[in-house]
């Protein structure tokens, strides 16, 4: 039984539906969810199911190498094979990745390789772009370039704004990313494309 952490900074809500996914599919457990903000609403999302929590406020350390040190010590505490970024806000050096790299899985709302970084929709709304999506990704020391896991699709309607285009690409998101990891715990890394 795969052991899943999971890495949030707000709302939590594609946390949930890996929680959700891991308990229907009873591929894996969820032993933590930790957050580098100690009011991001996922904690209390996580903490409802029964989840142990861990926030880890980045703002309290002097350097990002300080903060990711107490962040690591809290996630090897749990033990994880697996490591899913859902929503978390940081960018992570090179030392950080190497220690989970091959087992650590993110989502980046934009069809990557095209937007990497962030605001990804107002990007693609701009460029015209006529779809959008995400993307589930293994994390390497290559910000959102990583081998791609997964991609869902969604199309860009005529007067979206920013806000309905997130909302459309995050209701993907919670459909993909499960799927992702079922895979990705029985050891397959083949994408899968929605
Ligand atoms: C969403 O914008 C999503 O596209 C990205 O992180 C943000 C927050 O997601 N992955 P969540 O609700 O905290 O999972």
């Amino acid at each position: 039984m795969k052991r899943v952490a999971i890495l949030i900074s707000g709302g939590g809500s594609n946390m949930l539906a890996l929680v959700r996914d891991i308990g229907q599919g009873g591929y894996a457990t969820p032993v933590l969810v930790a957050s580098n903000d100690p009011e991001a609403k996922g904690l209390e999302k996580a903490a409802a199911q029964g989840i142990p929590t861990a926030a880890v406020d980045h703002r309290a350390f002097p350097n990002r190498e300080s903060f990711e040190a107490a962040l690591a010590e809290k996630i090897d505490a749990a033990q994880p094979d697996i490591l899913c970024l859902a929503g978390f806000m940081r960018i992570l050096t090179p030392g950080f990745i190497r220690r989970y790299e091959g087992r650590m899985l993110n989502i980046h709302p934009s069809l990557l390789p095209k937007y990497p970084g962030l605001h990804t929709h107002a990007r693609a709304l701009a460029a015209g772009d006529r779809e959008a999506g995400c993307t589930v990704h293994e994390v390497t020391a290559d910000l959102d370039a990583g081998p791609i896991l997964g991609q869902a699709r969604v199309p860009v309607l005529p007067g979206d704004t920013e806000n309905s285009l997130a909302a459309r690409v995050l209701t993907v998101e919670h459909q993909l990313y499960p799927q992702v990891l079922r895979r990705f715990a029985a050891g397959d890394r083949t994408p899968i494309l929605l």
